[in-house]
């Protein structure tokens, strides 16, 4: 694993010469420096066409919709694995659950039927409790720092805990934080919530975070969701901007509370045996790739809440905000709780708290 870790170090380090090029107004720079506007744009341009006459088109899968980001970041992480394997590998997406649901996705990739995977780590976490230190509560204020963090040592430790599960963790890809969506009540913190059943992504962390401020939950993955929530079986559910407008749940869903309670990571997952069979420089090639994708994700995402809302307002949907401080019980038996499960939480809250 070590091998990989340093790629990560090799790959941060291509990044920040990238940004420093940028702002330096300079275009010389090889390695990981990209025209991130130009490839995205072309990404869409071309579709999702694999290119058939690579020499390897690996396999990608995906729980959201084409019109999400991560969708999106994966055109993107296809175009540079294109251009920067001279046109030898290629990448077919499976998006929208095509495949399963996220728990299957995993054991696809762990047995090496499926090449990558952007998996919630929500989902990660019911596999490696350490990924739960992702959904503390009020852990991160932006998506940009969320972001960063992604590069942090306590970060990277997380990601090598996939080590000896056939997987490995090379990357964090962000969408919009987590919000709050109920079917026809306005609530408005903890105290309202006792007596409704919320959906939350199946994850221990998750349940607990609800379970605390007084509400019922259900674990469903989100393509579940938009029937349950029409069929009366929940009240609401834990969701993101990005996923309610993708999914349509402003069809069925009344009320919107921005909390920003969670950021949202899914974790770029590759087949242990699909990274073996490259070489060192095709590693660094798919690295390379993802950390473009990375930021291609997080930076578009973050200039797009306003956009979003107003979308969602415009389908119908009172949206309002809830402020950190009616959660601030939960935020604290949280850290109680996950901190001392797993030294790697601990750390990682601590670091980023
Ligand atoms: C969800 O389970 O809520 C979810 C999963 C992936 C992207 C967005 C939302």
């Amino acid at each position: 694993m070590k091998k990989y870790k340093s790629l990560f170090y090799t790959m941060t380090l291509a990044g920040l010469m990238s940004v420093m090029a940028a702002c330096g107004g300079s275009d010389e720079e090889a390695g990981s420096e990209v025209d991130e506007e130009a490839t995205a744009d072309e990404a869409s341009d071309e579709g999702s066409e694999p290119d058939q006459d690579a020499e390897e088109v690996f396999s990608l899968t995906l729980i959201t919709e084409e019109s999400h980001m991560w969708h999106q970041a994966a055109l993107v992480f296809q175009e540079e694995l294109e251009e920067r394997s001279d046109g030898r590998f290629s990448l077919e997406t499976y998006p929208a659950g095509q495949l399963g649901s996220e728990a299957d996705m995993l054991q696809q990739i762990e047995s090496g039927s499926i090449d990558f995977g952007f998996i919630t780590a929500a989902e990660v976490s019911s596999r490696e409790e350490a990924f739960s230190a992702w959904l503390a509560p009020y852990l991160f204020e932006t998506i940009e720092e969320a972001h960063e963090a992604r590069q942090s040592e306590e970060a990277i430790d997380i990601l090598d805990t996939l080590e000896g599960s056939n997987m490995l963790g090379l990357d964090y890809l962000f969408a919009g934080q987590r919000m709050m969506l109920f079917a026809d009540e306005e609530v408005t913190g903890a105290e309202d919530m006792s007596g409704l059943t919320l959906r939350v992504t199946p994850s221990p962390a998750m349940l607990h975070f609800y379970n605390s401020a007084g509400a019922s939950t259900e674990g469903m993955p989100l393509t579940e969701v938009y029937s349950a929530v029409q069929q009366g079986v929940i009240d609401g559910m834990d969701m993101d901007l990005d996923a309610t407008i993708t999914n349509n749940f402003a069809e069925v869903v009344d009320y919107g509370a921005v909390t920003n309670h969670m950021v949202w990571p899914s974790v770029a997952i590759v087949s242990e045996q699909t990274m073996e069979g490259l070489s060192e420089e095709d590693q660094q090639i798919v690295q390379d790739s993802l950390e473009v994708a990375a930021d291609y994700s997080a930076e578009t995402r973050a200039a797009q809440e306003e956009e979003f809302i107003e979308e969602l307002e415009d389908q119908g949907m009172e949206m309002y905000e809830i402020d950190q401080e009616a959660f601030e019980d939960q935020i604290e038996d949280f850290d109680e709780e996950f901190a001392p499960q797993d030294p790697l939480i601990e750390s990682f809250i601590n670091a980023h708290r």
